[in-house]
């Protein structure tokens, strides 16, 4: 460890050789549709943004274009269709076997369009981030960008936080804050919201995983 020059609040930073030595975070990803995602935390961690590795990706959307994006970067997918589980027990039991299958360390739910239970959240304990297009605790659930048109607010945003059992609630790791514009759509709002969860989610990772106090 190295100490930063001229610092008077002791921080203390890796050097670059204990960097390098800091093995990868196993990451599990979980995504029920487009994956945009699990494709810039995919690219981040190829540009060497994030020292992590994409052990699995979980569907549950036999469409969702999550897994082709998987299959292009070479990341294993396994779908899990909540369609054939009896209960969202049933379905996070056999979620949190596959991801300790792939002996995953990290959770993120990237467009994770269910409702998880306490068998997810507490066999990964304060592990789990979830990325949410609002700023919470404001809009939570389903149609965020649309709650937040119809709200009238003028400035919504992202939030990457840690994940706790009441859906879109936890710690939030960071923030983007995106204007409304007067003649936006839910598409146009989403689409600049996307922009700053792509920034952010990577950071999110690797913020939570340094245990940072929050
Ligand atoms: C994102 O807007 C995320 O915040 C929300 O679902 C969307 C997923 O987008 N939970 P993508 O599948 O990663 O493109």
């Amino acid at each position: 460890m190295t100490l930063c020059p001229d610092s008077t609040l002791s921080l203390v930073s890796p050097s670059i050789s204990d960097r390098q030595q800091v093995a990868p975070l196993k990451l599990g990803i979980m995504a029920s549709g487009n994956g945009s995602n699990f494709d810039v935390v995919a690219q981040a961690i190829q540009d060497g943004q994030l020292n992590a590795q994409i052990q699995v990706l979980i569907y549950n959307n036999p469409s969702a274009k999550a897994a082709v994006k998987a299959a292009n970067r070479g990341v294993k997918s396994v779908l899990l269709n909540h369609r054939n589980y009896k209960s969202r027990e049933e379905f996070d039991e056999k979620i949190v076997q596959t991801l300790r299958q792939y002996d995953v360390d990290w959770v993120i739910m990237a467009g994770w369009m269910r409702l998880v239970t306490s068998v997810l959240i507490d066999a990964f304990p304060e592990t789990i981030i979830n990325i949410h297009p609002s700023l919470l605790p404001s809009f939570k659930g389903i149609h965020a960008v649309e709650q937040a048109l119809a709200s009238g607010v003028k400035i919504t945003g992202c939030t990457a936080h840690i994940a706790c059992l009441e859906m879109d609630s936890g710690p939030i790791l960071i923030q983007a804050a995106v204007p409304v514009l007067p003649d936006d759509t839910a598409e146009t709002l989403h689409a600049r919201i996307q922009i700053q969860e792509h920034r952010i989610l990577p950071l999110a990772i690797a913020l939570a995983a340094c245990r940072f106090k929050i």
